[in-house]
């Protein structure tokens, strides 16, 4: 009989992902006639025809309970900049937060999306997968728009369990204690 592997520890889980460096987004999703936030990094470009991504939501979450039972529900992701990460923070604290209407910017279809953030997509849920205590949303992006990629702006990003901008991690390469 061949010997199994111990399920790996959730610590060790945790510490290996925390080496993968991501960009940091804001899923917003219409709820009770207003517009709630949840910070978001699992999230990845599926298909090109049609354009779809998913985000994996973790269950029990509030995002999850307006998202999930709804095929074709409609919600919004924003890229968030390098200078946004107070707003990552406050959409991913424990307990439901609102983009209140004066902060927010509209796409065509009239959706919720955060000003100044890199880029938005205009996304609709075409299916819903259980995994784990997560569930993968696959969405169809109806709508998009970036700004210029130039590195004037350089993304939020997300590495070992902190937020990080280009400038530190230049920074972090170079030993440059200035930066
Ligand atoms: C950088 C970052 C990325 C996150 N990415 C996800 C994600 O992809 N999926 C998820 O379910 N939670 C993610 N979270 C956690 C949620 O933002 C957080 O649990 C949620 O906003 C809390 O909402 P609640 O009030 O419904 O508990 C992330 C948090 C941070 C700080």
């Amino acid at each position: 009989m061949s010997a199994q592997a111990a399920p790996l520890a959730e610590a060790a889980f945790r510490q290996v992902m925390r080496a993968w460096a991501t960009g940091v987004a804001v899923l917003l999703v219409p709820e009770g006639g207003g517009w709630q936030g949840m910070t978001v990094n699992a999230v990845t470009s599926v298909s090109l025809d049609p354009p779809s991504v998913l985000v994996v939501v973790a269950r029990g979450r509030a995002a999850h309970t307006a998202l999930v039972p709804a095929c074709g529900q409609v919600f919004t992701l924003s890229v968030l900049a390098e200078r946004q990460a107070s707003l990552a923070d406050r959409f991913a604290r424990h307990c439901v937060r609102y983009l209140v209407a004066e902060e927010a910017e509209w796409t065509p279809a009239g959706h919720a999306v955060v000003p100044g953030a890199l880029g938005w997509l205009d996304c609709r849920v075409a299916a819903a997968h259980e995994a784990g205590d997560h569930t993968i949303v696959v969405a169809t992006v109806e709508a998009g728009q970036s700004s210029a990629l130039d590195g004037a702006s350089p993304p939020l990003l997300f590495w070992a369990g902190r937020y990080h901008g280009g400038e530190r991690l230049r920074a972090l390469a170079t030993g440059d204690p200035t930066s």
